[in-house]
């Protein structure tokens, strides 16, 4: 049963204070709940409370046992209660046997919970919904000897030790707060402790638990909470506001992070990192994502959701200011690339799948489907698109307004809007479509001269095709950045006054500019910086790209235009006329590279071939094999043209003992891009033996092993097995192993998978490990998953079977590749789709994978 965002209704009764206490024990942990509970206006409804997979010992209504009320197998409804009183609830879960890690469940040994979205049902039954904001007191009690740490959010209080070997604590949090922000832990860790001093004076007790023995590897987060911490208060004058922010990592967990009040809970890969065992990226990823969810407790916690379908009100926006921090962190250029890179792998296809929502989405089977790259990144480029269009001063002033109005407060993405709309002059009226309509805009550049007047027009038409959700659609406002330059590399400006230099806005099916005077060689350089989430098409020959590329301004738009170059030559070897990139071209890009030498960041960049998933966003009908043989064969012709160059490029980007510092990162990332080239050649086998054997970081040695990868799987599965034997008690770096297998693309890959699956490492209970095997492979493993005889579908398709029934969360998230069948020929989607069916037809089909299965198979 969906749901809908036109159905919202404020709630019957509201809490106002809650009193848990929890008794923990592995399969029996016992759970006593103390409510106040108020009706809201007049009526005489029931109470109905939410709850899921319980077992209800106690009820009691002011203090009397309940005798009035109904269970079933989602909630309890209570008859009769008055219209203030106190609700005594006893319930007992099962955290050994929670497999689905919602609710509370053992993560290693640790008890934690996870509550966004529709957790906290899982734990005792309550007004489970983000407009319900109570104070709760925690009471935890639990062995003392296994579980020296019991952790709740807010402050504790006091504390004390009981006759029977067992401890408790009580924790109270000041801030009323939906139950999705609530948040229990307790187990036996290692501590890392700091002070953070805000900027009004008020010292912070900062503290990180992390896995006994892992302490070293936790001091690069707690750096990064304090950068974060400051970054806030400097950007945005946003102070913390507990006394403690307590952050706890565990190897057991379905998504990244959780921003509970006070006490995230993290997947242990975003937040434990040393040079050993982590990479550049990881490095990168750990201090994201520490910001991301340090900057929730304002975009999220204080300001929070209404109902789930604002979640991107909370995600986009915290998305964006994880991104604006990054970028300050490290280096904008990069920082864009990587983003643009998301939305051009994975939104776009989501956009174009049966999967298709708005960022607010209009309809909801299961909540947790929807915490999509939609959701976050397409909302965080919403997010950006006013932050352009009102300016750094006009977007803070927007801010400001937004918790000057909501502070304390539920509210939803108009709320948001119309606190920004109080900073700026421009309606925001027609914007806001954006948060309405799905589905990728497609803008086409088209150029046309007139010799008697000398004239040169630029037309750009908007196009907004009907996606599976939706059907009518209109014109948008999207901010163009764009920038036009002549035959001799000469800015030129247009006739027209536009809404301010280098920004278009483009609000209509078509917009116009002219050039008079200025002759017929016109490039216009368009999306600069991505201002718009949309995919552009334009007239420019292989010659202008290159021209693009020496002399616009904007960076990002210079390494766009090798990228649009490099997927024309693709197209061009996917047509069979490899000889249509000719010499000059090659010269063109062997000039190109040869001026950037010293330039490693956009060089790193410009060497990057774009992916198999980018080339399928702007193609149809697709042939898997022709289009994947057409990419490796142009990377291949690159790294030959290219050759001496890359050497060069090799040799010159060594990096001095290992440091994650931007220009070392530059150095690195270019380094093992080129090598990565290199590898198709013939004679690299002794280059990557030596980066892998010299290594002294994950980063490089990553690098070898992924360069080995693509050269011969003899040298590939030599140093695999060496990997394999330093690093097979570290959870987190053998990921990345069982990932490389996963992702090779060779003839025995699915006799490859049923190795890994039979490792003894292996555990269908760890997300990080499914993801690393089967997520890796459905996602990356072009020629695997992707094989002709359909037993790749299969693969996948049997393994959810299985998963579902444990965890429908990860399960629903691995069925993704299989729902996005719309680029390819016919005969691969029946394949496709007869795999989805097998799913459909098993009766104990979780929600999550039920409304993405029949989604993708009532679509097209
Ligand atoms: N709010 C978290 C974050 O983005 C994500 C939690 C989502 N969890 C889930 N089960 N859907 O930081
Ligand atoms: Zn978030």
């Amino acid at each position: 049963v969906a749901k809908r965002r036109d159905d919202y209704r404020a709630p019957d009764f509201t809490i106002t204070d809650v009193a848990l206490d929890f008794v923990l024990a592995p399969d029996s942990t016992r759970v006593t709940s103390e409510l106040k509970v108020s009706r809201q206006g007049s009526h005489s409804k029931s109470l109905y409370l939410d709850g899921e997979q319980l077992t209800l010992l106690e009820l009691s209504v002011d203090g009397s046992a309940a005798q009035d009320y109904q269970q079933t197998e989602s909630g309890l409804t209570i008859n009769n209660v008055p219209d203030t009183f106190t609700l005594r609830i006893v319930t007992e879960v099962n955290p050994a046997d929670n497999k689905a890690l919602e609710g509370l469940y053992l993560s290693n040994g640790v008890y934690c919970t996870q509550c966004e979205a529709e957790g906290f049902r899982r734990i005792t039954y309550y007004l489970d919904r983000p407009d319900v904001l109570a104070k709760f007191t925690v009471k935890i009690t639990g062995d003392k000897a296994s579980l020296p740490t019991m952790l709740a959010n807010g402050n504790p209080l006091e504390s004390g030790a009981n006759d029977d070997g067992t401890h408790w604590i009580l924790w109270q949090d000041p801030f009323p707060k939906p139950a999705y922000l609530f948040a229990l832990v307790a187990g036996d860790f290692d501590q890392l402790t700091d002070t953070f001093t805000t900027q009004s004076g008020k010292s912070v007790a900062l503290e990180l638990y992390v896995d006994k023995g892992k302490r070293s590897r936790g001091e690069f987060a707690l750096e990064a909470l304090k950068r974060a911490m400051r970054w806030d208060e400097e950007t945005f004058g946003l102070e913390y506001d507990l006394d403690i922010y307590m952050i706890v990592a565990v190897d057991f967990f379905n998504m990244g992070a959780m921003e509970n009040k006070g006490l995230n809970v993290f997947n242990s890969k975003f937040v434990l990192a040393d040079q050993d065992s982590a990479t550049d990226e990881d490095f990168f990823n750990v201090e994201s994502v520490i910001a991301h969810e340090y900057f929730h407790n304002w975009t999220g916690n204080r300001v929070t959701c209404r109902d789930w379908f604002q979640l991107s009100l909370k995600e986009g926006l915290t998305v964006f200011r994880d991104q604006q921090f990054s970028s300050d962190m490290t280096s904008p250029l990069s920082n864009r690339i990587k983003q643009v890179r998301v939305m051009r792998e994975h939104q776009f296809a989501e956009d174009a799948s049966a999967m298709s929502h708005p960022i607010r989405p209009d309809e909801v089977i299961e909540m947790n489907n929807f915490y999509t790259v939609t959701v976050y990144d397409k909302g965080a480029e919403v997010i950006r698109m006013m932050h352009t269009l009102l300016g750094v001063d006009g977007f803070r002033a927007g801010m400001d307004e937004y918790f000057r109005r909501h502070d304390g407060q539920a509210v939803t993405c108009d709320d948001f809007v119309s606190a920004m709309q109080s900073a700026t002059d421009i309606d925001l009226g027609h914007f806001a479509r954006w948060y309405s309509q799905s589905g990728t805009p497609q803008l086409a550049l088209a150029r046309a001269y007139n010799e008697q007047t000398d004239t040169v027009t630029v037309t750009i038409t908007q196009r907004n095709a009907p996606t599976a959700d939706q059907t009518e659609k209109a014109a948008l406002f999207i901010p163009l950045q764009i920038e036009f330059i002549d035959a001799t590399g000469q800015h030129v400006t247009p006739d027209q006054a536009m809404y301010a230099d280098n920004l278009l806005i483009v609000d209509k099916d078509t917009t116009t500019l002219t050039f008079t005077g200025k002759g017929s060689a016109i490039t216009p350089v368009a999306l600069g910086n991505f201002s718009a989430p949309v995919k552009l098409t334009s007239d420019l020959t292989p010659a202008e790209w290159l021209h693009t590329f020496r002399f616009a301004n904007d960076a990002f738009s210079r390494w766009d235009a090798i990228q649009q170059l490099y997927n024309w030559c693709i197209e061009q070897y996917y047509q069979q006329q490899p000889h249509a990139v000719d010499e000059n071209i090659w010269q063109g890009l062997y000039q190109a590279v040869e001026a950037s030498l010293q330039e490693t960041e956009i060089l790193g960049e410009c060497l990057v071939v774009p992916s198999f998933e980018t080339l399928c966003q702007s193609r149809s009908n697709i042939d898997v094999h022709a289009l994947n043989t057409a990419r490796k064969a142009f990377s291949e012709a690159l790294a030959e043209q290219l050759a001496d160059l890359l050497l060069t490029i090799y040799q010159a980007n060594q990096t001095d003992a290992y440091d994650y510092q931007p220009e070392q990162v530059r150095a690195r990332r270019c380094k093992n891009v080129v090598l990565g080239l290199l590898a198709q050649l013939p004679e690299c086998k002794d280059r990557i033996i030596a980066q892998f054997e010299a290594s002294d970081n994950m980063t490089d040695t990553l690098g070898a092993l992924k360069a080995a990868q693509h050269h011969d799987l003899v040298l590939f599965s030599n140093l695999m097995n060496s990997f394999e034997q330093r690093w097979h008690d570290d959870p987190l770096v053998l990921d990345k192993w069982f990932s490389l297998h996963a992702t090779c693309e060779r003839g025995d890959i699915l006799a490859q998978l049923t190795l890994l699956r039979q490792h003894p490492q292996f555990s269908q209970q760890n997300p990080n490990r499914v993801r690393a095997v089967v997520g890796s492979f459905a996602f990356y493993n072009t020629t695997g998953f992707h094989a002709d005889d359909g037993s790749g579908y299969r693969f996948l398709t049997d393994y959810l079977l299985e998963l579902d029934k444990q965890n429908p969360q990860v399960a629903s998230r691995l069925v993704t590749p299989l729902t996005q069948w719309q680029h390819y020929s016919s005969t691969r989607q029946d394949l496709m789709k007869r795999q989805l069916a097998r799913l459909l037809e098993d009766s104990g089909l979780s929600k999550d994978l039920y409304e993405k299965v029949s989604k993708a198979l009532a679509y097209g």
